[in-house]
């Protein structure tokens, strides 16, 4: 069967990680979420004071940076690696939600970003989810998904993640956050949020986890057959 790119892009919290997942595990694909090299970069600068509104900064903090992807037999799915440390866990801490889209929306952190992004693709047999995935990494993909869902549903979502780890946390707050991540993500000068147009939309509000995997098959059968 033939070996084909994946995009899933959408605003946050709309469910494009475990759609990612869950096709990745079917076919037997590499799942790479792009917003994980976003939070970790995000996490370096805030660790290391750096002012991200300084060019020259920036490029010199980007060049003390690496950045990987170890698959974990445990979780099954592949952990991000900041300089040698698995931060896969605290890039999911609020303190990086609330600056990674300041940090995303810079065009050398864009780029350092997608060079990496593009050579994990250069073999297919990838899904790659984010937010530019599908427009400007990899443009042409064979299948292309854009992901919605009702805000409303989106927080609630992002509301049960987050407590879990986090019970002081207050669904005002998380409201707040993807608002304002979804506000600057698709305002941005530099590959903003939007659908390409050979994009395929699903909306999830209305659907389980396993109804929109059963429909996102069936676009991956038509594409691979
Ligand atoms: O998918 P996520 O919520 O983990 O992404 C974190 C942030 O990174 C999000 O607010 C926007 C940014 N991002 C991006 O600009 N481009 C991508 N391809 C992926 C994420």
């Amino acid at each position: 069967m033939k070996k084909i790119i994946i995009t899933i892009d959408g605003w946050s919290s709309c469910g494009k990680s475990t759609l990612a997942k869950q096709l990745a595990k079917k076919l037997g694909y590499l799942y790479v979420d792009s917003g994980a090299m976003y939070r970790a970069v995000t996490l370096f600068f805030l660790r290391n004071h750096i002012d991200w509104t300084d060019k020259k900064e920036v490029k010199k903090a980007l060049n003390s940076i690496k950045l990987k992807f170890v698959f974990n037999p445990k979780s099954k799915v592949s952990e991000i690696f900041l300089n040698d440390e698995n931060v896969e866990y605290l890039i999911r801490d609020m303190v990086v939600a609330e600056k990674v889209s300041d940090v995303a929306a810079i065009k050398g952190v864009r780029q350092f970003a997608v060079a990496q992004q593009r050579k994990m693709g250069t073999k297919k047999g990838i899904i790659m989810d984010g937010r530019d995935i599908g427009t400007v990494v990899f443009p042409k993909a064979e299948l292309k998904i854009f992901m919605t869902a009702d805000n409303a549903v989106r927080t609630e979502r992002r509301f049960k993640e987050l407590y879990e780890k986090n019970p002081n946390i207050t669904i005002e707050e998380v409201k707040n956050n993807l608002e304002m991540r979804d506000y600057i993500d698709s305002h941005r000068k530099v590959s903003p949020l939007k659908k390409a147009k050979d994009a395929i939309e699903l909306n999830n509000t209305n659907l389980t986890e396993n109804q929109q995997f059963r429909k996102a098959m069936e676009w991956v059968q038509q594409k691979i057959s």
